[in-house]
């Protein structure tokens, strides 16, 4: 190979490659930065040879599409949602419009917007048999695995919905899937505690509309502490979307074989349930409890440090720097406990990031604390069980997924998703019967 670097857009820009085997060179055009995989396919060793392919587990160099939704730099710790810096949404805008923003593309006018913040509203409520559905569930179902199993479900109370090329389907199946997540997620909620499903109060705005659905109990109204309402809101901002992480990339796929909208979010809530992503922050949680006291941090990071577990709440695929995320979620923090009263645990947490900021193994592996650092604590704060937070999670980001969604869907340069593979099994075995095998 003569020339390793690939730079960013421009025209004529190629890379040269030689293939050692033939001597033959070859020239591939360098687009964004990228090559194209079908270009490198052009390699054989032969005519009638493979084509060369890249072995790419987890994607850690793969562009899986181009996207104009998010951008990260995770070496300077920066997030944009369609190029507004993440720390002035957070200070400036609300879950609604910033879902608006990464569905359409940019900021809604005051007369979309209260078109928007109306459709949404309107659509809170899900069907009666949605209701009985989730009541069958054990009392003590997980509620990721309940809200999982709902969202599912939707596409069989919309069939209609499986018509992916109507753009005014789109919208509809986009709308109430928004609308009708924080429903499902707080009756999740209340049946893990046997408390009886509370409807949406269309007169509350979204997070404080969903906190009453968690929490009302005999009131007329349950109206929760606006600096509350703020930090959630705060909170689903920041969870709304992080381009193509694991769950994106579940909704992707499975969206491009052109299922529903219901179908493809529920591969995104299914891969958002695993600790290595959603998960992490309920497995910080616990964590936090394991250690119990400060004094035994410095056991624990030994432990991590040889290799016995994982930091959780640590460390990031893309950031490299402290996530941008987990910055807005410690002042977040501090406006809830002003509130709640601190959690206990901050202390332990406080500690260990104080620790880990320092130790060499950290340091040189670029782990910095993550999103979920923090947030937990949060949640733990405002009442939650860990078994929520991701459903907490999953709320706010049904929007990036649904933006997601619909980029690929526009999207011509897209086909269904089907990895390669490197073939490593057995081959042109002759079968012997069960009898003849013996044992
Ligand atoms: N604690 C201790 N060591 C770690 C950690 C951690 N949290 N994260 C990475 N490492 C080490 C890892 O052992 C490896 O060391 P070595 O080179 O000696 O083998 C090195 O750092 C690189 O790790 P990796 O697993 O190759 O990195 P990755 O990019 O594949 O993994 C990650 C990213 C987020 C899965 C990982 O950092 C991790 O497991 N973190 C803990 C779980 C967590 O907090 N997840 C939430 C992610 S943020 C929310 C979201 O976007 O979903």
């Amino acid at each position: 190979m003569t020339d390793q670097t690939a730079t960013s857009s421009s025209d004529g820009q190629s890379l040269t490659v030689r293939d050692n085997r033939t001597g033959q060179d070859y020239e591939l055009p360098i687009v964004d930065g990228t090559i194209r995989g079908s270009d490198l396919a052009k390699i054989k060793a032969g005519d009638d040879g493979p084509a060369l392919a890249v072995f790419d587990p987890g994607f850690i160099n793969t562009a899986s599409c181009r996207s104009a939704i998010t951008y990260i730099d995770g070496d300077q710790g920066v997030l944009e949602y369609r190029g507004y810096p993440i720390e002035q949404l957070a200070e400036k805008s609300n879950y609604l419009e910033v879902a608006y923003l990464l569905v359409h593309g940019e900021l809604p006018n005051k007369e979309q917007s209260d078109t928007w913040v109306h459709e949404i509203t309107y659509h809170t409520f899900v069907h009666e048999n949605v209701k009985t559905f989730m009541q069958g569930f054990r009392y003590d179902a997980h509620p990721m695995g309940m809200l999982l199993a709902s969202v599912g479900a939707l596409s069989t109370f919309y069939p209609e919905s499986s018509n992916i090329t109507d753009a005014g389907n789109r919208h509809m199946q986009i709308v109430r899937l928004i609308a009708k997540m924080p429903t499902l997620g707080a009756w999740a909620f209340r049946h893990a505690q046997g408390k009886p499903y509370v409807y949406p109060d269309n007169d509350l705005g979204y997070a404080a509309n969903f906190l009453a659905m968690l929490f009302r109990m005999s009131e007329q109204r349950f109206e929760a502490d606006e600096r509350l309402i703020r930090a959630l809101e705060v909170l689903f901002i920041l969870h709304a979307d992080h381009e193509q992480n694991c769950s994106t990339n579940a909704v992707r796929s499975v969206g491009s074989s052109q299922v529903d909208p219901y179908s493809a979010m529920t591969a995104g809530i299914a891969a958002l349930y695993g600790p290595l992503h959603g998960g992490a922050n309920e497995a910080v949680l616990r964590m936090l409890r394991r250690i119990g006291s400060i004094d035994k941090v410095p056991e624990f990071i030994e432990g991590v440090k040889a290799g016995k577990e994982r930091l959780m709440g640590f460390g990031h695929r893309v950031y490299k720097n402290y996530d941008p995320r987990a910055k807005i979620i410690k002042q977040a923090a501090e406006d809830v406990f002003a509130v709640t009263g601190v959690n206990p645990l901050l202390k332990i947490a406080v500690e260990l990031e104080k620790i880990a900021l320092e130790d060499e193994y950290f340091v040189k592996r670029r782990l910095y604390p993550n999103v979920d650092f923090y947030s937990g604590l949060i949640y733990e704060a405002l009442s939650f069980p860990p078994e929520m937070f991701t459903v907490l999670f999953a709320i706010p980001r049904t929007s990036g997924w649904l933006a997601q969604w619909l980029e690929l869907v526009d999207d011509s340069d897209q086909k269904i998703a089907r990895p390669k593979q490197i073939y490593t099994g057995p081959r042109k075995l002759d079968y012997v019967s069960c009898q003849e095998r013996g044992g």
